[in-house]
C-alpha cells in the first residue's frame, strides 16, 4: 500500500468535482406504489408510513410541442400531492409518473425520434418536476417496438440523466431520480432488447410489469394467473422469466418488482371445472366491462370459494360460473420474499387506490422488512 495518499486525494479530488454540487441520491430500498385521481381516492388517504416512494400519475405528453403537460383536472392535486402524502411520513418519496397505459405510443416514438423533441420532453419534465415538488420523474411509454424505438428511448435516458445532473448543478438541488416503467421481460414481444447499457447508466431504476399475463379480454378460453411468479410450463409466461431476464441485462439493484392491487373474472364454461386453466367463456361481464376488480372488491365478495396456489404463486376465488384470479398477502408476500432474494431493489403496485384498507401494501412492506 506505498501509494496510499496519492489514490485518496485523488478520490476526493473526484468526489468533489463529481458529486458536491450535483448530489446524486443513492436509493438504497423502493416500496413503491402509483396513484391517480381518477381512482377515486384521495391522495390524502395513503399511508403513506408503507412506502418509501410514491408514483402519482400521469402526467401528458403533448403531440404537437412534444412537452410534457398536467392537464387542468390534474394540477391542483398533482401540486399538491407531495406536500398532502409527506403529512403521514415526511421522508417519502414523490415521482411524477409520464404516459401510461392509455397514452398514445407513437406520440412517444415519435418525441424520441429527433434531438430537437427529445429536448422539449426532458426540459419540460423537469420544469414540471420542480415547479409541482416532485423528487423525481417516471416515464411509462408503453412500449417502445421496433429496434429504433428501443435506440431512441436509450438516447433519451441519457440525455435525460445529463440533463437532470445540468439542472442539479445549476440549481444546487439534490438531482431529480429518474425510473421507468417497461415490459415484464427484457425484450419486448421476442427478441427486441430494451436500451440496457442506457437504462443501467441514467436510470435509478426501472418498474417490471409483472402483471396483465392473463386476463379474459385477451386470454378469454381459459383461466389463468394474472400475474402468477412461477410458469409450470414452458409455454406459460410469468414473474420469474422476466425478471431473470432482467437481472441478466441490467444490475438487480435497478430493478423494482411489481404487483398488482387488482384480479382479473371469466366467466367458467362448468361451474364444476374451476382450476387454473379451466375452460372459460370470456369475461364475467357482471363484475366489470374488461373483467377487472380490485383487491378491496374481491374481498367484499359473498360466497365465494378461495385457493390459494403455491406452485404459481397466485390466488384464485370462484363462485358458481364465474373465476377470478387475483393476488392476496399469500402471493404478495411471496412475490416480495423473493424479489428481495433476488437482490432487487425493491416492489411497486398498481395502484395504492385498489387496496383501501391497505391490506397488501402492510403485507408486502412486512414481508420486506424494515
Ligand atoms: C399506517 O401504517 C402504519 C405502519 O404499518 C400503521 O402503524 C398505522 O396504523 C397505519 N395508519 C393508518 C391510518 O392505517
Ligand atoms: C394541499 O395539501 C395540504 C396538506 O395536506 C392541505 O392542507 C391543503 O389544503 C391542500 N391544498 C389544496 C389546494 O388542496
Ligand atoms: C397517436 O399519435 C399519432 C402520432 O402522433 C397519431 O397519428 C394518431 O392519430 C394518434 N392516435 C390516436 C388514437 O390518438
Ligand atoms: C442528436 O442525438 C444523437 C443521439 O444522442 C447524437 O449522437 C447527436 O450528436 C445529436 N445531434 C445533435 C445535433 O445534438
Ligand atoms: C444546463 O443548465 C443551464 C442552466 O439551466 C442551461 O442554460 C443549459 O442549457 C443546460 N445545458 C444542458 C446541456 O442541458
Ligand atoms: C449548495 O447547497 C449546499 C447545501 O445545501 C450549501 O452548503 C452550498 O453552499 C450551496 N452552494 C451554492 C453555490 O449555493
Ligand atoms: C418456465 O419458462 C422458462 C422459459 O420459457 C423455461 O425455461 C422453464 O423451463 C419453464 N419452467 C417450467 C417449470 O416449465
Ligand atoms: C397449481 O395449479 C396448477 C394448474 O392447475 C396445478 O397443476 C398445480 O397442481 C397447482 N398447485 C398447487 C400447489 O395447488
Ligand atoms: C362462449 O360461448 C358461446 C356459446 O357456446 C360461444 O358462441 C362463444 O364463442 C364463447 N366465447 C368464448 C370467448 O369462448
Ligand atoms: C353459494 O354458492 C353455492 C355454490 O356455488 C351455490 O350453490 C349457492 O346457491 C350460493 N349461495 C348464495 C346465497 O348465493
Ligand atoms: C393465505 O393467507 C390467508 C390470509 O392471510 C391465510 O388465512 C391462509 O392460511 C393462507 N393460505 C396458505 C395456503 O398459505
Amino acid at each position: 500500500m506505498a501509494s496510499k495518499t496519492l489514490p485518496y486525494a485523488f478520490f476526493t479530488l473526484l468526489f468533489f468535482h463529481q458529486f458536491h454540487f450535483s448530489s446524486a441520491q443513492t436509493t438504497t430500498v423502493v416500496k413503491a406504489t402509483y396513484w391517480f385521481p381518477e381512482s377515486g381516492y384521495l391522495a390524502s388517504s395513503i399511508n403513506s408510513t408503507l412506502f418509501t416512494h410514491l408514483f402519482c400519475a400521469f402526467a401528458d405528453l403533448n403531440p404537437t410541442t412534444y412537452q410534457v403537460t398536467v392537464s387542468s383536472s390534474h394540477s391542483a392535486p398533482f401540486a399538491n400531492f407531495t406536500a398532502t402524502v409527506q403529512q403521514k411520513n415526511p421522508s417519502v418519496k414523490t415521482l411524477l409518473s409520464i404516459g401510461g397505459g392509455n397514452a398514445n405510443a407513437s406520440t412517444f416514438a415519435s418525441m424520441a425520434s429527433r434531438n430537437s423533441t427529445r429536448k422539449s420532453f426532458i426540459d419540460s419534465s423537469i420544469k414540471l418536476a420542480r415547479s409541482y415538488n416532485f423528487y423525481g420523474l417516471d416515464l411509462d411509454w408503453e412500449y417502445p417496438s421496433s429496434a429504433t424505438e428501443m435506440s431512441n428511448f436509450g438516447y433519451l435516458l441519457n440525455e435525460w440523466r445529463a440533463a437532470v445532473a445540468n439542472e442539479s448543478k445549476t440549481s444546487n438541488k439534490t438531482a431529480l431520480l429518474l425510473s421507468a416503467a417497461v415490459f415484464y421481460t427484457s425484450s419486448y414481444y421476442g427478441g427486441l432488447n430494451y436500451p440496457f447499457q442506457a437504462i443501467s447508466n441514467s436510470l435509478d431504476w426501472i418498474n417490471i410489469m409483472a402483471y396483465d399475463f392473463y386476463g379474459p379480454s385477451w386470454a378469454p378460453s381459459m383461466t389463468g394467473p394474472p400475474a402468477g411468479l412461477y410458469n409450470i410450463t414452458r409455454s406459460q409466461i410469468s414473474g420469474d422469466n422476466g425478471i431473470k431476464a432482467w437481472i441478466q441485462a441490467v444490475p438487480a439493484k435497478k430493478v423494482v418488482y411489481g404487483i398488482p392491487f387488482y384480479g382479473y373474472a371469466w366467466s367458467l364454461v362448468n361451474a364444476n371445472d374451476h382450476g387454473i386453466f379451466a375452460p372459460a367463456n370470456g369475461t364475467a361481464t357482471a363484475i366489470s366491462s374488461d373483467g377487472s376488480i380490485t383487491y378491496s372488491q374481491i374481498k367484499g365478495l359473498k360466497n365465494f370459494t378461495a385457493v390459494y396456489n403455491s406452485s404459481i404463486v397466485t390466488n384464485y376465488c370462484y363462485s358458481g360460473t364465474t373465476w377470478i384470479g387475483y393476488d392476496d398477502t399469500n402471493s404478495t408476500s411471496t412475490k416480495v420474499t423473493y424479489a428481495k432474494g433476488k437482490g432487487l431493489l425493491g416492489y411497486f403496485a398498481w395502484h395504492v387506490g385498489a387496496d383501501l384498507n391497505s391490506i397488501l401494501a402492510q403485507t408486502a412492506s412486512s414481508a420486506w422488512g424494515a
